[in-house]
């Protein structure tokens, strides 16, 4: 390994203060930052870990526009939800900031002028479009096309989310305006851009020769491709009212683009560390001594492997050493999806399981342990929610806690709840081998950790425990125990078996505290030893534990997931969208007291809707899934199955025979395994009760509504 660094600066992609952040967000960018981070700790390393909210760009104002509140309401709140979110499940930042502070702003200001004055920044005039309705410029999410990589209509002027594509509005196919879903016009406005075409030797050097092999590959060859294709000047301000001020005169209605502001904020979050800390945060982004690394998920490498070093190197600033992007996280087989509500949020994962009679912390454990297992460090993974009950019930209560408990149970009753003597002249072969496993484990998880496999790292943990009961399975100390009245000597081999084990504990439990640090707290406090033994250094001794040295009574690590928990959590998932579904058709017809209006639409909105009079002529329940109707509908030529959220209201027979009104073009959707092709259409009073809506009287099936 080369030379240790003399200090580490640890980032978490911002997140974005516009909603709260799912299971995916977690594993990309958090947990596996948080594990670095307390592992450098635990290694007595000179560490500070940053983050913050996000809370410019185009995303802010279009989510305070649907709740119908201000962009400032929006970013406190959600500000402060994300913070407490990532509090609840130990994710322990030095410094969790906001780019909205001030100090964030002259942070950034300073940045820009800095690039400005030397002349590193380009002014150019171009037409950009317009949306002439709303008066206004049309940046990233207020502007949508086809995106011209994978096709998908959902495409935004900054990103296509389907594809994960970075873009810019001119490249959309069909670009509408997302404020009045109108053609936008195009229309002269002046930026100033980053010239990356300029700086593609230092790029291709920096990153396709020096860090071709310690980079992941999957980072690498997104770089490669972008270089490839060729580096376009990328504007960093825009024409928005929302964000930072650009710091000239004659700028106004101009802002800093989000994406060059947000990176800084790792800087601004680090300075505010340092003054609430009496620090100097100089060194950590002047110094080559020092080691910065960027914990974020795929969709952001190009900006914290291209654009961000380029601001960076052309300020005077240090480069990252590493950008460990993960790939995407799925879940239940479909991608994860706020506006589909496909998702597991955080908050959600706390309020069912992190509570004292569902077990507390060790609730955020089992799911720190799952991500960890599953990350996609190195190709899209899949949460299921069966894959989490197993994981949790196979691997932590049955090899990792099932060890520690029998060596705790079993210390108490043969060894008198003390650590017994190690006879050293009594040794076998399985004593010398379980020795030297615990020996080597140091080095061996160390140099995972250090190279970012934290899925392997955790794997080889968890490992050394299965080792643990293998030997003692092989030792049978208890077995041994039985015999103890004719060949009290016995008592001497038991007593090796169970100190063994007690120093594989104390090793599991330094080990395994950068994974899951409220285990290792609870084993300590079993242990009866104070922090300190957590230090990285304790690894691989087999002297942690002092002969003679009483420990406390058991703990429960883990709790087993019972399969009732599995089976809500999956109908929530299912129903979550149901819900959603009726939503956006009750809108149309709930009484205006309980709803709020959606913003005004065109024509040509409306007219994208097929509606057709349908038919049912079949209805069945659908198996484990209270809410939903599997039905048969008759349009005209054709017969569709639709599978319908109305199993509360109706009974099957009730339906049969009805007409009803269908969006017939709506994308096909699988619900419990069946596809759906097609939504019916339904009146919602106050109360929540159902009502089809019908023709006033009966007319052919398929007919066209307009
Ligand atoms: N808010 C961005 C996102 O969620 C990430 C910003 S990372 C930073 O995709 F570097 F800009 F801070
Ligand atoms: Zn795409």
């Amino acid at each position: 390994m080369s030379a240790v660094p003399q200090r580490y600066l640890i980032t978490s992609a911002l997140p974005y203060a516009n909603g709260l952040k799912h299971v995916g967000h977690l594993a990309g960018a958090y947990i596996p930052a948080d594990i670095y981070t307390r592992y450098l700790r635990a290694q007595k390393r000179e560490v500070v870990f940053v983050c913050g909210s996000d809370e410019h760009g185009t995303a802010i104002p279009i989510q305070a526009a649907k709740e119908g509140v201000t962009p400032r309401e929006i970013i406190d709140k959600y500000h402060e939800a994300m913070k407490q979110d990532f509090e609840d499940l130990d994710i322990s930042f030095d410094q969790y900031h906001r780019t909205s502070e001030a100090l964030h702003h002259e942070t950034a200001q300073e940045f820009f002028t800095y690039l400005h004055e030397r002349g590193e920044l380009e002014t150019k005039e171009t037409e950009q479009y317009f949306d002439e309705a709303a008066g206004m410029f049309l940046a990233d999410r207020y502007i949508r096309g086809t995106c011209p990589s994978c096709g998908s209509d959902r495409a935004f002027g900054d990103q296509c989310e389907t594809c994960g594509r970075t873009l810019s509005p001119d490249e959309l196919i069909n670009p509408v305006s997302t404020l009045s879903g109108q053609q936008p016009v195009k229309k002269k406005t002046t930026h100033w851009y980053l010239p990356l075409g300029k700086h593609e030797a230092f790029l291709r050097q920096w990153i396709l020769e020096e860090h071709q092999h310690d980079w992941r590959a999957t980072v690498v060859g997104q770089c490669k491709s972008w270089i490839e294709a060729g580096l376009q000047s990328r504007a960093v301000t825009r024409d928005l009212d929302w964000g930072i001020a650009l710091p000239l005169p004659d700028a106004k209605g101009k802002v800093l683009y989000v994406w060059f502001d947000a990176p800084i904020g790792y800087i601004s979050a680090t300075k505010q560390w340092a003054i609430e800390k009496g620090k100097d945060w100089k060194p950590f982004w002047y110094d080559e001594q020092t080691k910065l690394v960027h914990f974020i998920g795929k969709d952001n490498i190009v900006f914290h492997c291209i654009i961000f070093p380029l601001m960076l190197k052309l300020h005077g600033n240090i480069l990252p050493s590493n950008v460990p992007a993960n790939e995407f996280l799925n879940l239940e087989g479909d991608k994860m999806s706020t506006s589909r509500n496909w998702k597991l949020d955080m908050r959600d994962y706390i309020n069912d399981f992190v509570k004292p009679e569902n077990g507390g912390k060790q609730c955020v454990d089992m799911l720190r342990y799952y991500l960890t297992q599953i990350a996609p460090e190195t190709k899209d993974s899949e949460f299921t929610w069966k894959g989490f009950q197993d994981a949790v019930n196979s691997e932590l209560v049955s090899v990792f806690g099932n060890f520690i408990n029998r060596t705790w149970v079993l210390m108490h009753k043969l060894c008198g709840g003390k650590v017994p003597r190690l006879h050293e002249g009594l040794l076998d072969e399985h004593d010398r081998q379980l020795m030297e496993e615990i020996r080597k484990s140091k080095e061996h998880i160390e140099g995972l950790i250090e190279e970012y496999h934290f899925r392997e790292a955790l794997f080889q943990v968890i490992d050394l425990s299965r080792k643990g009961n293998q030997y003692m399975q092989r030792k049978e100390p208890w077995i041994l125990a039985k015999q103890l009245a004719e060949k009290p000597e016995l008592q001497q081999l038991i007593d090796n078996t169970m100190h063994l084990c007690l120093q594989l504990s104390a090793n599991l439990a330094i080990l395994i505290n950068p994974f899951l640090p409220n285990t290792a707290k609870k084993m300590l406090h079993m242990m009866k030893v104070v922090d300190r033994m957590l230090d990285w250094e304790h690894a691989g001794k087999l002297n942690l534990l002092s002969v003679g040295y009483y420990l406390r009574p058991p703990e429960l690590l883990f709790r087993k997931i019972e399969d009732e928990e599995i089976r809500i959590q999956v109908e929530k998932l299912k129903s979550g969208t149901v819900m959603i579904e009726k939503n956006e058709i009750a809108a149309s017809v709930t009484t205006k007291k309980e709803s709020v209006m959606k913003p005004e639409i065109v024509f040509d909105d409306f007219a994208k809707i097929d509606l057709r009079v349908g038919k049912i002529l079949a209805a069945e329940k659908v198996e484990k899934a209270d809410k939903l109707l599997k039905l048969q509908v008759e349009l005209g030529e054709e017969t569709r199955t639709i599978v319908s959220g109305i199993a509360l209201h109706f009974q099957p027979e009730e339906v049969v025979g009805k007409q009803v009104v269908v969006v017939v073009n709506l994308a096909p959707r699988k619900m419990r395994g069946i596809e759906s092709n097609g939504m019916i259409l339904m009146a919602s009073d106050e109360a929540g009760k159902l009502y089809f809506i019908q023709p006033d009287q009966a007319v052919a099936s398929g007919a066209v509504v307009s």
